[in-house]
């Protein structure tokens, strides 16, 4: 994308000095959101929201500062946007993991200052050749974030092919913390859990989750609030969602992320993603002409 490019967006969509279009690292276009309550920065690659922080908090997402910012390649932190499947692809190896929906460009659809001060982005999937071999069903895919005080991300698809589809997703969210020893997730107790790093096998949560090793986890039957409570910051982080029964619980701890080679050197530490998602037992099975929504709200609250 150009320059030009980049000044036509500001025309069309560009709402001053509360969004505007810039040309990011890896000559990849990002948008700007400023506004009275929040501040937000999203990659058009892969509708990417990369950093959020309420005015007067800290980043509650993690953007790793080793992230690496290429055309096709997903950003490590931020929110990735698993889909149409999540993790590997369930017949065909050579597909990306988590789909490809992270690693191509969206288009936006609309920008709107809403009265209460925070800021509409709708953005929409832009699909190609090359997409279409890896998915050769019509399926339209919006995310829609509302920036303020509260992060909403609405990740709508609609299924207008002429046969039902089976459909996995994930908001792959990076939280920013403290230290990940200081972090206790409730709101999973009693699920039940597919174990990664123990064969996936299934087992049963006892309160809550905390952090010593590497840990890959799907909770399924997750329905409730996911609470990230950080002791060393003193706050809370509140995930609401809709649409979606699964949650992914992962820190990839030493070895896993010095191999990942874009975590930098503690980064580990810094991070725990909680995923909302619809994953494994969850994935939504959706009949020809019709929609999914799989909504995520996500606030700070003092501890
Ligand atoms: C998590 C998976 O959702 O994403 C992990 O459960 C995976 O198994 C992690 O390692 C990161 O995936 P990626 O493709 O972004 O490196």
């Amino acid at each position: 994308m150009s320059q030009t490019d980049i000044a036509t967006l500001n025309q069309q969509f560009g709402l001053g000095s509360q969004l505007q279009f810039v040309m990011g690292a890896g000559a990849m276009p990002i948008i700007i959101i400023s506004n009275p309550l929040a501040s937000a920065s999203i990659a058009m690659q892969g509708a990417h929201l990369m950093t959020w922080a309420p005015r007067k908090h800290r980043p509650v997402v993690w953007l790793s500062p080793a992230a690496k910012y290429a055309q096709g390649k997903s950003i490590r932190g931020g929110i990735p946007i698993c889909w149409p499947w999540f993790g590997p692809h369930a017949t065909d190896g050579k597909l990306p993991g988590h789909g490809y929906a992270r690693t191509v460009p969206w288009e936006v659809i609309a920008t709107r200052a809403l009265p209460e001060g925070s800021t509409h982005l709708a953005m929409r999937l832009i699909e190609s050749d090359a997409s279409r071999q890896q998915w050769p069903h019509t399926t339209p895919v919006e995310m829609h974030f509302s920036v303020g005080t509260r992060l909403s991300c609405d990740l709508v698809t609609h299924n207008t092919s002429s046969a039902a589809l089976t459909i996995g997703a994930a908001l792959h969210t990076y939280f920013a913390v403290s230290d990940v020893g200081q972090v206790r997730i409730h709101g999973l107790g009693n699920c039940t859990y597919i174990d990664k790093v123990d064969a996936g096998k299934r087992k049963t949560q006892s309160g809550a989750i905390q952090f010593s090793q590497e840990t890959d986890r799907i909770y399924l039957g997750s329905v409730a609030d996911c609470l990230i409570d950080d002791l060393g910051w003193q706050r809370r982080i509140r995930v609401h969602k809709r649409g979606s029964a699964s949650t992914v619980v992962w820190n990839p701890w030493v070895d896993k992320a010095a191999s990942m080679g874009d975590f930098g050197p503690d980064g580990y530490r810094r991070m725990v993603c909680v995923e909302s998602a619809n994953a494994a037992d969850d994935v939504v099975v959706l009949k020809a002409g019709g929609r999914h929504r799989l909504r995520v709200e996500y606030n700070v609250e003092s501890l």
